[in-house]
C-alpha cells in the first residue's frame, strides 16, 4: 500500500517544497490551503491532491482529517502558520486569537483529529517551528510565542504518543527564501535591509532554499530512533 502524507500550507514555500519531495519519494500526497485558487494551482503542478481547509477553523479541520480515517496516514506535516512583525503596542485582542488559532490551536486540532488515522499506520508528526523560539525576533513576540508552544507541545506528545509508536518531531527553520516574508507586514525595502544585514551575520552567508528544508523533514521523518526532537536549518546562525 502507498505511503500517505498530509501537508498544511502546502502551496508554497516550504510546504509545496516537502510535497514535491514526498512525491518523488513515492507517497501519496495530499496539500491544503486556505485560498482554492492557490492550493488548487500548486497541486497541479506538484501532481498531487488537494483538500482546502483553513487551519484557524475547526469545522475545516475536521473535514481535513476525514479522507485518511478509513486507511490511515502514515504522514502529518504541519506547516501552515501565519508570521507578522508586530510590536507589542499595536497588538490587539484579535492579533492573539488569530496566531493562536493558525500556528498553535490548529496543529493541535489537526493531529487530536487525524490521531487515529496515525495510529492504523505508526504514523509520523512534523510541526515546522522557528529558530525565531531561541533566538530574538524584532516585533516577533506573538509569532515567537506560538513557535515556542508548538515545540513545547512536540515534546510532550512525543512521550504521550510514544506507546502507539508514533513519532513527533519538530524541524526548526531559520531564515528561508520563501514567500512569508511578503506576508509580514515589513516593506520592500525593510526586507531587503533586513537581508542584507542577516546574509552579513548568518556563517553560511545566505539564506536557505525551501527545498533544503525539505530535505531536512525527510531526513527526520526516517530517522527511526528519533522523536520529541527539535531539528534546526538555519545555516548555523544558532551558534552565533
Ligand atoms: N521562511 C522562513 O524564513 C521561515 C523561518 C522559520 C519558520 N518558518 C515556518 O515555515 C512554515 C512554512 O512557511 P514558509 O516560509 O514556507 O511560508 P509560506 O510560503 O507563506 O507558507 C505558509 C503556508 O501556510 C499557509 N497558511 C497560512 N495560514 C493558513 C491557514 N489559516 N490555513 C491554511 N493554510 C495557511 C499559507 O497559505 P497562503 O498562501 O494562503 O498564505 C502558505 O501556504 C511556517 O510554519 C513558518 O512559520 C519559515
Amino acid at each position: 500500500m502507498k505511503k500517505t502524507a498530509l501537508i498544511t500550507g502546502g502551496n508554497s514555500g516550504i510546504g509545496y517544497a516537502t510535497a514535491t519531495l514526498l512525491k518523488k519519494k513515492g507517497y501519496s500526497v495530499v496539500i491544503s490551503g486556505r485560498h482554492r485558487d492557490r492550493v488548487k494551482r500548486a497541486a497541479a503542478e506538484i501532481g498531487v491532491e488537494y483538500i482546502l481547509a483553513d487551519m484557524a477553523k475547526l469545522d475545516d479541520i475536521k473535514r481535513l482529517s476525514l479522507p485518511f480515517q478509513d486507511e490511515g496516514l502514515d504522514v502529518l506535516i504541519n506547516n501552515a502558520a501565519i508570521a507578522k512583525f508586530i510590536p507589542l503596542s499595536r497588538l490587539s485582542p484579535s492579533d492573539y486569537s488569530f496566531f493562536f488559532n493558525t500556528n498553535i490551536r490548529g496543529p493541535l486540532e489537526l493531529i487530536r483529529e487525524v490521531l487515529p488515522a496515525l495510529e492504523k499506520r505508526q504514523g509520523r508528526i512534523t510541526n515546522i517551528s522557528s529558530i525565531a523560539v531561541n533566538r530574538g525576533l524584532l516585533n516577533g513576540s506573538l509569532y515567537a510565542a506560538t513557535k515556542g508552544a508548538l515545540e513545547a507541545t512536540t515534546r510532550s506528545l512525543a512521550l504521550e504518543l510514544a506507546p502507539k509508536k508514533i513519532r513527533v518531531n519538530a524541524v526548526a527553520p531559520g531564515a528561508i527564501d520563501t514567500p512569508l516574508a511578503a506576508k509580514t507586514g515589513r516593506s520592500k525595502e525593510e526586507l531587503a535591509r533586513r537581508r542584507t544585514m542577516l546574509e552579513q551575520i548568518i556563517p553560511l552567508q545566505r539564506y536557505g532554499r525551501a527545498e533544503e528544508v525539505a530535505q531536512v523533514v525527510w531526513a527526520q521523518l526516517e530517522a527511526t530512533y528519533v522523536t520529541g526532537s527539535v531539528w534546526l536549518v538555519d545555516g548555523g546562525a544558532n551558534i552565533l
